[in-house]
């Protein structure tokens, strides 16, 4: 790194704390590495539960799949304010590929697989305030079972939609779970069907987007909301910039982000088989329907959780690109934990989530180029998409200060004030 050129008006700049803002930072990592699972927000903590526990292994024959060699049925806690984590006590079986949603202080555990592939039919739900697990009885088993689904919540109502059957067909179903009575009804079902996908909860909607509609080897970019009775329908929303599934998203302030997640190798000999996953983080407005690119996570991966608690968006463990002199050849799995804090120095620049994220708080930089899916070679994954360049077209009355491509932005603006440095070639 060498630093090219400074232009200061003002010396007066506290980057130290204000850095931690608006960027990436690593926290304490999970008690195990982990992917396939889901971390839900429950008061002051965030309940990681289930996935699976070893390295996916890819076996180097056409016919056979990736498959994980260990699920766990453990849950651990972290609590954000202190940065730490603490078990508790294990679910009633092993899952992964599950969804979970949290309400009254009691989490639902729905839909996913067993260690050996069979869907998981059964409901577990743990309550907080007595720190037990509970199986619901058969008549209140997931009516079409499934895994790789999303949920959201609206009022008392978990909304569990689509997700692979058995053999790996994706269903378009929109199952509605009543806290209240615990029975189901049915909703109308997606517009599309999807697996591998996300929902989130957004002012009385829920949106899913992205994943996996009957091609595997062409992620989804779509994004649809439902909207609740009277409406009682599906709409197709803007679709994402960067196509993808096993994401996470997380809701925060009225936005949600999308980070990370799976794309397919793009030999069309390989793609059904082989992953790559990529570091994008886009957020999505649902009031001006639009996406903004935000700054990407320090590596790519994908089949990982996030969550958000405060004023921050957190990420936990996953898988990362496949390593092919491993035999036989696996996806690593992680433990990072990972914290995205929004900026709230009062200057808005474009690269923000409903919150301002400007001026100290840096903006995106080509330091963090974005990358993914990739050609040719099976060694040579790695593709740039290229730089922030939408960024300047968010920027707002001229709180940011744009510089060369290949430079490090850091645009301060405090009405005369504005300080600006190049750093790195
Ligand atoms: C699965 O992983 C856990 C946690 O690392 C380990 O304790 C356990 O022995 C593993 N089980 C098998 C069957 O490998
Ligand atoms: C459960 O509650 C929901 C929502 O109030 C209702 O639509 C449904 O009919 C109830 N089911 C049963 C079996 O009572």
């Amino acid at each position: 790194m060498r630093l090219l050129g400074v232009i200061v008006t003002v010396a007066l700049l506290a980057v130290t704390p204000v850095a931690q803002k608006d960027k990436w930072n690593k926290r304490t990592p999970m008690p195990m590495p982990t992917s396939d699972f889901t971390c839900t927000t429950v008061d002051q903590s965030i309940l990681c539960v289930g996935g699976c526990v070893e390295g996916q292994v890819c076996p180097d024959r056409e016919d056979l799949y990736c498959f994980c060699p260990n699920v766990t049925r453990e849950v651990h806690a972290y609590t954000p304010d202190l940065d730490s984590w603490g078990a508790l006590p294990s679910a009633p079986r092993p899952r992964y590929r599950h969804a979970a949603a949290a309400l009254g202080g009691q989490l639902y555990l729905i839909g996913g697989r067993s260690t050996t592939d069979e869907l998981i039919a059964e409901v577990d739900v743990y309550d907080t305030s007595t720190g037990t697990w509970e199986t619901l009885s058969s008549p209140h088993d997931m009516p079409i079972p499934s895994s790789d689904l999303a949920a959201f919540l609206l009022d008392s109502a978990i909304h569990v939609v689509g997700g692979y059957d058995r053999h790996y067909s994706t269903l378009n179903a929109h199952q509605i779970f009543h806290t209240g009575n615990r029975s189901w009804t049915k909703g109308p079902p997606m517009g599309s069907a999807r697996g591998d996908f996300t929902a989130v909860t957004i002012g009385g909607k829920g949106y899913v987007f992205g994943g996996f509609a009957s091609d595997f080897c062409h992620p989804l970019d779509s994004l649809e909301v439902f909207d609740p009775p009277p409406d009682n329908d599906w709409r197709e929303l803007k679709a994402m910039d960067t196509p993808r599934a096993d994401k996470a998203g997380v809701a925060l302030n009225g936005h949600f982000m999308v980070i990370g997640g799976e794309q397919k190798h793009s030999d069309p000999s390989k793609c059904e088989k082989l992953s790559v996953p990529v570091n994008d983080v886009e957020s999505y407005s649902p009031k001006d329907d639009e996406w903004t690119q935000m700054r990407p996570i320090p590596s790519e991966r994908m089949r990982f959780a996030g969550a958000a608690y405060g004023d921050s968006v957190y990420i936990f463990g996953g898988q990362g690109r496949l390593d092919s002199n491993e035999k036989p050849p696996t996806h690593p799995i992680y433990d990072t934990v990972e914290e995205y804090r929004l900026c709230d120095d009062g200057l808005q620049n474009g690269n923000e989530l409903g919150v301002d994220c400007g001026g100290s708080c840096q903006p995106c930089t080509d330091e963090d180029q974005r990358t993914g899916v990739v050609g040719g070679d099976d060694e040579v994954y790695e593709v740039a998409f290229g730089g922030t360049q939408r960024e300047s077209e968010e920027s707002t009355s001229g709180e940011s200060i744009p510089v060369g491509a290949g430079g490090v932005r850091l645009a301060v603006a405090l009405g005369l004030i504005a300080v600006a440095f190049i750093d790195r070639m």
